[in-house]
């Protein structure tokens, strides 16, 4: 702990893994490691499905709601299709004993948890759980206070008692309690919320209201340059630490809800095995894109162990209740296809079959479960329509048109857009209608307002030897993408909020992760192209930049590799280098805008990561260097 924090604060944070080799490199950032940063975890291995109590019932949770939804996940086979972690959300808890700091459990809205002359303890409701095959889940912050505390005065079910017995969080108890979750109770899945550090600043009257422990916040939801961002990431890390102390057998799952403040996607697959990338999500369309949004930009982040999480379905209510299941249908399908984790938050012991048959689409949760792990990329984008396409791990893609919009639109898809050959015959499987199709180039479709369809398509392959890096978002690891000042990330969508109407001017984008990583696109999406060639396929990144690359079996890597067109750095040079198991195999020369891109090849047989890296020589100009690995692939 002592050692992470050290290393935020020498601005490394992105470097952040074990403590040893992030020691060894705190040198060089960029020096070859030979190894996979992200811990190795068993769980979330795909990404987490389950239930939660939160967008269904608030604080109103109670356990015969939550026992009832777990009854019907397992008689309606949901559970057989994945859905497998039951998760309290906020309102569970009644007070701190203040004479050894033990949490009690508000016994009258979960009896099993009330035993006769003991503590209060939820191994009853865990082992129930545990006896149907499911898994369960419990809700907790990072702070002193929850947020219900500050945003849900009105809950018949918030702590009670002294300022010390209503402090309910880890704060000053993450062993403590991470202990009597996991150890004791016999949790499975921790979810840690963050208004405790963001929320009772001094300046908030609830503070003095409600006589709540004033605490100079650490996340500043709107400024990244006033959040304390080691800090952040130290508190979380101190969480993950405690888990794996005390689930010596890695079942556990840590789902850090931060709401894509302090930098998280930088640090969070590091962290934990989830991470929110937005706010809270609503029961409106516009909210929705905007949750999507924060994530689907974010493929080269996400990957087995580690998922970008735009929040809880709404799926059952509001714009997506059984009365639009259109919007429903396409709100399903796109966390499918970003590798969202699948969470219901519905009253399932009343669910229509309507709704049930959306969640139980065996063909859309197969593509997200997919072992590869490969979120979707955005291989067409407008603010009307966009395609995503996502590799499985059989060699055949997913692809998601989705209309945005109020207005019927024509789509036309591509072979090019799927990476596969454009003059073989292309096979569509409608994952929705279960209706085939064949197309040869191009096909067009018509899409009603707001409709996803989803496919699975199979064809030859355009690179037919291999498969670009891009393909494989989630064998590729960002573990250094040269930002240096975190930007906020524009490319997300404003809705009009539900809680300020249309008063004040407006939420601005403020999830950093602009300049990031970025899988056939620049970091500041553009097209790549250097020297006036497009490419295609590729990742785009700023230098300084080091990517690790799962390789399985593949004998040689190749590129075509420059400074991108659309830097805003004209002058300075970058050379890019690929190693294999941490040694130097290839090299380019230095190269500057505007020169044609050069080809780098290195063989890599035997080779288990493969580590590029682009780094520039003597800076002289801080406007970032955008560079771009063009055509970058694994070949056989
Ligand atoms: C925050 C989280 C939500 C939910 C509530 C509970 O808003 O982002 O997902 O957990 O707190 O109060």
């Amino acid at each position: 702990m002592r050692i992470r924090a050290l290393l935020a604060s020498a601005a490394i944070c992105s470097l952040l893994v074990s403590a040893l080799p992030a020691m060894a490199q705190a040198s060089d950032p960029l020096a070859a490691t030979g190894r996979w940063s992200i811990p190795e975890r068993s769980q979330a291995r795909t990404p987490p499905m389950g239930w939660n109590s939160w967008n269904a019932f608030r604080t109103e949770v109670d356990e015969a709601k939550v026992l009832g939804a777990a009854r019907a996940m397992v008689d309606s086979g949901l559970s057989a299709l994945g859905y497998t972690y039951v998760n309290i959300d906020d309102g569970w808890w009644l007070r701190r004993r203040q004479s050894d700091g033990r949490m009690e459990i508000r016994t009258g809205i979960f009896p099993s948890a009330h035993v006769e002359g003991r503590d209060s303890s939820f191994r009853p409701f865990t082992d129930t759980l545990h006896g149907m095959g499911l898994k369960a889940g419990i809700y907790t912050d990072i702070g002193r206070n929850a947020c219900s505390q500050a945003y849900d005065l009105h809950s018949p079910n918030l702590p009670e008692g002294t300022t010390a017995e209503r402090e309910v969080g880890l704060h000053g108890h993450v062993d403590q309690d991470i202990g009597l979750y996991f150890g004791e109770w016999g949790f499975d899945y921790v979810k840690v919320d963050a208004c405790g550090i963001n929320v009772y600043g001094p300046a908030n009257p609830i503070v003095a209201q409600y006589a709540y422990t004033p605490e100079t916040p650490l996340i500043d939801q709107v400024s990244i340059n006033r959040t304390d961002v080691p800090a952040v990431q130290a508190l979380y890390g101190e969480v993950a630490d405690a888990l794996a102390r005390h689930n010596p057998d890695g079942d556990y799952i840590l789902a850090i809800c931060n709401w894509g403040s302090a930098d998280v996607r930088t640090w969070g697959k590091n962290v934990g095995h989830m991470w929110r990338t937005s706010g809270d999500i609503t029961p409106t369309w516009t909210r929705m894109l905007h949750n999507f949004d924060s994530a689907s930009t974010r493929a080269l982040y996400a990957k087995p162990g580690a998922w970008n999480d735009p929040d809880i379905l709404f799926v059952g209510h509001g714009d997506f209740d059984q009365n639009h299941l259109t919007e429903a249908r396409s709100h399903f399908a796109l966390w499918a296809m970003i590798n969202a984790p699948l969470l219901i938050s519905y009253d399932l012991r009343q669910a229509p079959q309507s709704l049930m048959d959306i969640w139980g689409n065996a063909d859309i949760v197969r593509l997200n479960q997919d072992p590869g792990g490969h979120q979707a990329v955005i291989a067409y984008a407008s603010d009307d329509v966009q395609i995503l396409v996502k590799t499985l791990s059989n060699g055949k893609k997913a692809v998601a048109l989705f209309n945005r919009g109020l207005a019927e639109t024509e789509v036309t898809l591509t072979a090019a857009q799927l990476k596969l050959a454009g003059g073989a015959p292309i096979a569509l499987k409608n994952l929705w209608d279960k209706t085939t199709a064949t197309f040869t180039g191009e096909t067009k479709f018509t899409l009603t307002p707001r409709e996803t369809l989803v496919f699975e398509a199979s064809g030859e392959r355009t690179l037919s030897d291999g498969v670009y890096l891009s393909e494989i978002p989630g064998a590729v690891n960002v573990a250094v993408d040269g930002v240096i000042a975190p930007e906020p990330d524009p490319v997300v969508h404003r809705m009009r909020n539900a809680w300020g109407e249309t008063t004040g001017s407006g939420e601005r984008p403020t999830y950093t992760g602009w300049g990031g990583a970025q899988a056939d696109a620049t970091p500041y999406d553009q097209a790549l192209r250097i020297g006036g060639q497009g490419f295609e396929s590729g990742l785009g990144v700023l230098t300084n930049s080091r990517l690790e690359v799962r390789n399985e079996g593949y004998t040689r890597f190749e590129a075509q590799v420059g400074v991108d067109d659309s830097t805003r750095n004209t002058k300075d040079a970058v050379r890019f280098a690929v190693y294999g198991d941490g040694r130097l195999l290839s090299e380019s020369a230095p190269m500057i805008f505007g020169t044609a891109p050069a080809a780098l090849s290195a063989d890599v047989s035997g080779v288990r990561i493969v580590e590029i890296v682009a780094r520039s020589e003597g800076l002289t100009s801080d406007l970032p260097l955008v560079v771009t690995w063009g055509d970058a692939a694994l070949k056989r």
